[in-house]
């Protein structure tokens, strides 16, 4: 038995943030930031919460794969901007869809959160406690950036994107490897509670993203590497099998650099980081949906999935879709 994705969708907030803009809020400039990250445009969620978007984009992925809310049996969300840490992004969707009396839960992987899920519910169905999962990755790191810090403002936008994964008599999931690496954690972090005052009851609000730029690059460049080069050995596969690699978008130059290292034609590692920016766990899905809708992806195709973040973690899945 397989786990196979039947259906996705994802939603983008309609407001466009863009270099030139940036350039009024910082000290920066339109030609860095394309030559440095390769992005042009972000979108933000301006009256839109997580959950919002995450629905919006459910409701789209359950269309896509034939299915009505009856037929989910475990909704998993990822999400590192969480509207509430209680209720979770899951429940909030879950019951918005009136998906009820099923597990729903967050996984918490930064951008590798939607393969981490995606391999959650890989095992729910091989172990066959569930048959058709619902997967929300829903973003809006607009809330987590500090606008005045222009070595991470000009990375990062809002996004959503979700997927039916159901049990199937034909290949779907080949296989994933995930990772982590919690002693290299202070490379990207975005605090949560005072932790110094475990008992206090002092209200504060939800801390900015901060990261080590370089330090995530070198990071980022190698996990990805040794992630793909892992799934392709627990599944037998060459690189050369496979059509395509959709990878986290956070920089066109770690895109780049992945190209180069796998020798693919850079047209089989396609991106959207020039149009969206760091979308962190949306960023996969969201491209993953963007190139099946466009007929690029097709059935029968090979499709590595592969994110990094925060954590540190890493992750990787083999598709035949
Ligand atoms: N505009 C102009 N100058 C800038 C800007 C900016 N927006 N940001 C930084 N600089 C300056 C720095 O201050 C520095 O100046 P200095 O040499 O005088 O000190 C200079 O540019 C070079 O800075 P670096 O940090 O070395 O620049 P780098 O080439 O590494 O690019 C960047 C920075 C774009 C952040 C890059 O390191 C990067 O993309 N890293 C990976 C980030 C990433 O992928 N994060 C997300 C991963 S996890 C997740 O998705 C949540």
């Amino acid at each position: 038995m397989y786990a196979k994705i039947t259906g996705t969708g994802g939603y983008l907030p309609q407001d466009i943030l863009t270099n030139e803009m940036l350039t009024k809020m910082v000290e920066t400039s339109d030609s860095w930031i394309k030559e440095r990250t390769g992005i042009e445009t972000r979108r933000i969620a301006k009256n839109t919460t997580t959950w919002e978007m995450g629905l919006a984009a459910a409701e789209k992925a359950l269309a896509d794969a034939g299915k009505t809310p009856k037929d989910i049996d475990l909704v998993i969300a990822t999400t590192v901007t969480p509207d509430s840490f209680s209720p979770s992004l899951s429940c909030l969707v879950a019951g918005k869809l009136g998906i009820v009396g099923v597990p729903a839960f967050d996984v918490g992987a930064a951008c590798s959160g939607f393969v981490y899920a995606l391999d959650a519910a890989d095992s729910y169905i091989k172990c066959q406690k569930v048959k058709c999962v619902l997967i929300v990755s829903a973003e809006r790191l607009s809330a987590i950036t500090d606008y005045s810090d222009r070595s991470t403002c000009i990375l990062f936008g809002d996004a959503a994107a979700a997927a039916v994964v159901e049990a199937s008599d034909t290949p779907g999931i080949l296989g994933t490897y995930l990772t982590s690496d919690g002693q290299k954690g202070d490379m990207l972090t975005v605090a949560a509670l005072y932790a110094e005052n475990p008992l206090g009851a002092r209200r504060r609000e939800p801390g900015y993203l901060q990261m080590n730029g370089r330090e995530v690059f070198r990071f980022a460049v190698g996990a990805v590497m040794e992630a793909v080069d892992k799934v392709l050995e627990k599944t037998s596969l060459k690189i050369e099998d496979v059509d395509w690699v959709v990878l986290h978008q956070a920089n066109a130059r770690i895109i780049r650099s992945v190209v180069e290292r796998t020798g693919l034609p850079p047209e089989r590692v396609p991106g959207n980081v020039d149009r969206l920016g760091n979308t962190s766990s949306a960023s996969i899905p969201v491209l993953l949906d963007e190139m099946r809708k466009e007929g690029k992806i097709r059935p029968g195709d090979r499709v590595i999935l592969t994110g990094f973040g925060g954590g540190m973690t890493c992750a990787a899945a083999i598709l035949q879709m």
